[in-house]
């Protein structure tokens, strides 16, 4: 049996990957912190699986992270998805340290731990995925905190791919444009949903590129709408 561990999958893209890779033979780890929303995820896809373990786990915090590790336990992971991730969107002057610790918490901090810890362990033909954004490319104002954590995880993830590549272990890395998920409610101002991708297109785009034999790597995928940019 496989064992897929989805960071984020109570909601939007992770939500999406998830059914995506539900299947026979698979147990999904499905991490989150909303225990509704999560039990949401879970109905929807433990008809598809063997098994599907609910994971509930606060990643701005050290103490989370290291929760989350111990109760994925010793068997080791087949996938790992960093993909949970939140965008505090305002003029730089206005950003609180709280606010600046809890995006490099989440965005960054915790995909580093889950891949120092999880990676060593895992078999070759195993991949880990990063959901990281059009913002680790370019920057946007008011987008300083959250283009600052994205451009860090690509740094990091980018030497982690090369450090990995001889193990045999995939590090694949998605960088969206902007998609219909929730994490836009809290950016003030109005986005027009209609012209974004939908989540399921992103989660198909990370499913093929998984899909592909082992010993084939899709370094990047870089995904818009062709409705342009908002
Ligand atoms: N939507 C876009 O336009 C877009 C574009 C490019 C990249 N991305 C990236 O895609 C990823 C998923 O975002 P989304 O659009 O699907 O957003 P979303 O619907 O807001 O989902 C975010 C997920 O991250 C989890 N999360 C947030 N803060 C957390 C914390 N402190 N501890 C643990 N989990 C936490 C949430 O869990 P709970 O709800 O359970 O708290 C949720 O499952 C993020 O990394 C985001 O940066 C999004």
């Amino acid at each position: 049996m496989k064992r897929y561990l989805i960071t984020g999958a109570s909601r939007g893209i992770g939500r999406a990957i998830a059914e995506k890779l539900a299947g026979k033979d698979v147990e999904l780890l499905l991490h989150g912190r909303d225990t509704v929303a999560l039990a949401q995820t879970r109905k929807v896809v433990e008809p598809q699986c063997t098994k599907v373990t609910p994971l509930i786990h606060d990643l701005a915090t050290a103490r989370g992270v290291s929760d989350l590790i111990a109760e994925v336990g010793r068997p080791p992971i087949d996938l790992l998805v960093n993909n949970a991730g939140i965008a505090v969107v305002k003029p730089f002057t206005e950003i609180t340290s709280v606010e600046w610790e809890q995006t490099v918490g989440v965005n960054v901090t915790a995909p580093f731990l889950l891949t120092q810890r999880f990676t060593p362990r895992m078999p070759p033909g195993s991949s880990v995925v990063n959901i990281l954004s059009v913002a680790a490319k370019t920057a946007f104002p008011n987008w300083s905190a959250y283009c600052m954590s994205k451009f860090a995880l690509e740094g990091f993830s980018r030497c982690v791919r090369e450090e990995l590549r001889d193990r045999k272990v995939r590090v694949i890395n998605v960088y969206p444009a902007a998609t219909d998920t929730e994490i836009w409610s809290q950016v003030e101002g109005k986005w027009p949903r209609d012209r974004m991708m939908s989540a399921t297109q992103v989660a198909d785009a990370v499913a093929f590129a998984l899909a592909r034999p082992t010993d084939t790597l899709i370094e990047n995928i870089a995904l818009s709408s062709l409705t342009g940019k908002l």
